[in-house]
């Protein structure tokens, strides 16, 4: 099959896209409704509108813009974010969003023919590193979040997303629907780099479970304090984060605390403190629901054994989910037209297609991150591949728009 999109203008984009959010320190902070993520919500409204799409926002500051077909009707939505993690790489989300408009922006220019309606999607706070729960945008946008729940989300410092939407000038009033859904993401893991495998084609989505936990012991000096009189916080956190962390491995799940807060946060004093939060996921129902009631149940074990007082708040929860076969066909036939190695995989990554895939249609197509690295500014793609990805998104997205 030939190529139909223009590469350097899809590369281009994805360039400029990752100059956007960097701080002084040459580090990339886009956290969902900042300061970056308006500046780069602005790039992407003015590619909408310079491409002749009808751009669109709803009320929780997702961003579309749509290409009528000849038909009236619910859009095929090609879609993936556009605000990243503390210290992030260039291409998580943004590959997928900035392939979606080249697919349309070609569609148009060509004037390739298509009878439904079709849509570029840039959700709202994906990440869930500043608010939660994550992929926050795209569950409003279904529904399964209250607009009036998402827009009370607070983050660390108590700013509500709500607040920021405000702030930022992207509470929209517009409204839309999905009648089927594809993302295109990078892998954000080692399986495809290590068997120099050039597609992966997504069959479903891990499930996750998050917390917020407080244990709360007594602060005393370092120096006084014997050991077997302490009641340390951090004792009970690292007791439970080797527990959950050996349980995970053994069922090939995984277990993460990635945010934590010890206080008073002195060298001389015992901590008083600890604030952490937990995410856990494993692509197998029955495992999440095991390890989910164990991490309930070892957060006050370890707390009990070393004397702490516990606080813990579910924050996030989501189901694994499969993607339709039929969905799954079309990825894989585009990639073998396309002469592209491939195998079917699991996402340990969160996305917003989890969200569809109960719903309307959904696939997922992945590429290779190099040395699987993702979340961190080492992440990196191959960009002939991304092209070859954006290449398989519009055949994907012109077959389902025309069945
Ligand atoms: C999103 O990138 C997630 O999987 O946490
Ligand atoms: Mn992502
Ligand atoms: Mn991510």
């Amino acid at each position: 099959m030939e190529n139909r999109l223009n590469h350097a203008r899809l590369v281009s984009s994805l360039e400029k896209l990752g100059t956007i959010g960097i701080r002084e320190d040459g580090k990339r902070y886009r956290l969902a409704l900042s300061d970056g993520d308006k500046q780069a919500r602005d790039l992407l409204c003015g590619w909408i509108k310079d491409a002749g799409l009808e751009l669109k926002i709803d009320a929780i500051g997702n961003i579309f813009g749509l290409l009528p077909g000849t038909e009236n009707g619910d859009p095929v939505i090609a879609g993936s974010h556009i605000d990243t993690v503390p210290n992030a790489g260039m291409f998580d989300g943004c590959v997928g969003v900035l392939s979606g408009l080249e697919a349309l922006r070609t569609i148009a220019e060509k004037k390739l023919p298509h009878r439904r309606p079709l849509a570029v999607a840039a959700w709202t706070n994906e990440e869930g590193s500043r608010f939660l729960p994550g992929v926050l945008g795209s569950s409003v946008f279904v529904g399964d979040v209250t607009l009036e729940k998402a827009l009370a989300a607070r983050d660390f410092s108590g700013m509500t997303a709500g607040a920021e939407l405000n702030r930022i000038g992207y509470a929209g009033t517009d409204t839309l629907k999905a009648c089927a859904y594809l993302e295109f993401h990078v892998e954000q893991g080692p399986f495809l780099d290590a068997e120099k495998i050039e597609i992966g084609v997504v069959i479903g989505i891990t499930g996750l479970s998050r917390w917020d936990v407080t244990y709360k012991g007594e602060a005393n000096h370092a120096g006084t304090t014997p050991m077997n009189l302490r009641h340390d916080p951090l004792i009970a956190a690292s007791k439970l984060h080797l527990a959950m962390s050996a349980a995970a491995a053994e069922k090939n799940a995984v277990f993460t605390i990635g945010h934590m807060e010890v206080a008073p946060g002195a060298v001389n004093v015992v901590p008083g403190t600890v604030f952490f939060t937990i995410d856990l996921r494993s692509q197998d129902r029955t495992v999440l629901d095991e390890l989910h009631a164990r991490c309930e149940a070892e957060i006050r074990r370890c707390a009990r054994e070393v004397g702490v007082e516990v606080e813990c708040v579910p924050t996030d929860h989501a189901d694994p989910v499969s993607f339709a076969p039929r969905m799954i066909e079309k990825v894989e036939r585009f990639a073998n037209l396309r002469g592209l190695s491939n195998r079917r995989m699991g996402s340990g990554a969160g996305h917003d297609a989890q969200v569809f895939a109960p719903r309307v249609p959904t696939a997922m197509i992945f590429v290779p991150s190099i040395g699987g690295k993702s979340h961190c500014p080492e992440e990196l793609s191959d960009m002939k591949l991304v092209c070859q990805g954006a290449e398989i998104l519009t055949d994907c997205l012109l077959e389902l728009a025309n069945e």
